[in-house]
């Protein structure tokens, strides 16, 4: 956890599992969050926001298994103003050693006439009694004034001396919709600082979102403005454009430590598995040249610019890709290497499977070496991500066979094994994936639609390895699910059945059935 005392220590809350769930599609299993948590302790967030218990069953249990498991950060839970909310984030926050309440409720003139259609005394009424409501629970509770940043200044004063005296120890001022300009932004938050008297007593947070591709440079003003605590999310996921990049604030801190001298507990040599990790489980694709995790981030293509960083890195590299965890590989894998290397090699990317999850891990990589002259980091995080996910599958695909080209119809000839039995067809398609896809409802009927197809290759090269997001829905509920594979066939297979999987555990904690589709 932060040390308070130290003036110049930012404290990162991470968000990724409530505001970045939030994003349409980005939804995650209890398992995913779970892997994410673990991922974000270890990078050393101060503050994981897990999710909004009372939102659904889902986001209850994944706050109540994440508070359990985290030990070193604090885990926070979102609630409205309302003892009802309130008390659902307490019941899946009291296990965690380290537990916060965030409530919030809107204080823009447009927010309280529309949304909540209640006049700003009762809105004010409700901060006191939810935020004393809270702390009556928790010594941790933050408050929130949706759209903060549209607030009116007099009215935003108010209602933040009335949560600080009412108990909250955190004030975060949100840009909800992503509206506000740095200085602005800074100005606001100085203004905050200058009028509200019992200011002292609480940490400054700001929460903005990306609509206008500002919301790094608004909370980087802002904790040049005197907040120290920036709500973020990994790639920037969140409700419509994002939110502020997490790693993009920490790197700007951190490189730009002359300008902004202020830093935060990051290890900043685990971004680069969490963005991927992220990545991998929300289907949310890292565009190439995104600042800090992007492929192309560290990538030199220039003649120039390659001459130039060969002979001085600093040149044109203002981070070295050290710093973020895009090591330069000291194990080369190919198809001679054995298990002692492969196993030496998992350690060195930051995997920890048991034996037999390491040799099943083994075998594909095997196979991959086969059909692959190299082998590439990214390759076996990829393999054992994949490995991961499917662990608990109850579909799996035995073989799978095309013949597509020119003359149409397509054909897949697709054999599953489903709770054990073996079912075969062979289904036509307009087109590959349209016949994979269809022979695959043939041998397991179902109402899911498809949502989202991408495809990306994780390295370059013609070899390279193919990975596959599918969405599906079914009765208002998404599903992501991923394959990789050399073939674009077979991944898009795997994918596919991974989001049936999926499904089908949905279904099962709704009405446990057996798979007699
Ligand atoms: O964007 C927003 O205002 C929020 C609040 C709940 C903090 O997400
Ligand atoms: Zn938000």
């Amino acid at each position: 956890m932060s040390n308070t005392t130290d003036s110049a220590r930012v404290i990162i809350f991470d968000t990724t599992l409530r505001d970045g769930e939030q994003s349409p599609g980005a939804s995650m299993n209890l398992d995913e969050k779970l892997r994410i948590a673990q991922v974000l302790e270890e990078l050393g967030v101060d503050v994981i926001e897990a999710g909004f218990p009372i939102a659904s069953t889902g986001d209850f249990e994944a706050v109540r298994e994440i508070a359990k498991i985290i030990t070193e950060t604090s885990v926070a839970g979102l609630a409205r103003a309302g003892s009802k909310d309130i008390d659902r984030a307490w019941e899946a926050l009291k296990h965690a050693v380290r537990p916060r309440i965030h409530t919030f409720i809107s204080t823009s003139p447009l927010h309280m006439k529309y949304k909540l259609q209640m006049e700003p005394e009762a809105v004010h009424e409700a901060v006191i009694d939810s935020v004393g409501y809270a702390r009556n629970l928790c010594d941790d509770v933050e408050w929130s004034p949706e759209d903060g940043a549209r607030t009116e200044h007099d009215f935003l004063c108010r209602c933040v001396e009335s949560a600080i005296k009412a108990g909250a120890r955190t004030i975060n001022i949100p840009d909800t919709v992503g509206y506000a300009v740095p200085e602005e932004f800074a100005a606001l938050i100085e203004m905050v600082i200058n009028r509200v008297p019992n200011i002292d007593q609480a940490v400054i947070s700001v929460h903005c979102h990306n609509d206008l591709g500002l919301a790094v440079a608004n909370s980087l003003a802002a904790v040049r403005a005197g907040a120290r605590q920036v709500e973020c999310t990994i790639n920037g996921l969140g409700e419509r454009a994002g939110n502020a990049a997490m790693e993009e604030i920490v790197m700007a801190l951190r490189t730009r430590h002359d300008a902004m001298p202020f830093h935060t507990g990051i290890k900043t040599e685990y971004i680069t598995k969490a963005s991927r990790l992220v990545s991998t489980i929300t289907g949310f694709v890292v565009q190439p040249n995104k600042a800090i995790v992007g492929a192309n981030a560290f990538a030199h293509e220039a003649g120039i610019h390659q001459d130039g960083v060969l002979k001085h890195a600093e040149t044109y590299e203002i981070m070295t890709p050290e710093t973020v965890g895009l090591t330069k590989s000291i194990l080369v894998m190919g198809k001679h290497s054995g298990r002692h290397a492969f196993k030496e090699k998992l350690k060195e990317l930051g995997f920890e499977l048991d034996d037999a999850a390491a040799e099943d891990a083994f075998r594909r990589f095997k196979n991959l070496a086969d059909k692959k002259k190299e082998v590439f980091d990214e390759d076996i995080v990829t393999l054992v991500d994949d490995e991961v996910v499917r662990a608990n599958d109850r579909i799996r695909i035995v073989s799978l066979k095309i013949i597509c080209g020119t003359e149409a119809p397509q054909t897949a000839e697709l054999v599953l094994e489903v709770d054990g039995e073996v079912r075969r067809t062979t289904a036509t398609g307009d087109g590959p994936v349209d016949a994979t896809f269809k022979a695959i409802a043939e041998l397991f009927p179902h109402d899911a639609n498809l949502q989202f197809y991408q495809v990306h290759a994780v390295t370059q090269g013609s070899d390279a390895q193919a990975e596959v997001t599918v969405r599906l829905e079914e009765g208002g509920k998404t599903v992501n699910g991923q394959g990789a594979d050399t073939d674009t066939m077979v991944a898009s297979a795997r994918a596919y059945i991974h989001a049936l999987n999926k499904l089908l555990i949905k279904r099962e904690k709704t009405a446990p059935t057996a798979l007699s589709a």
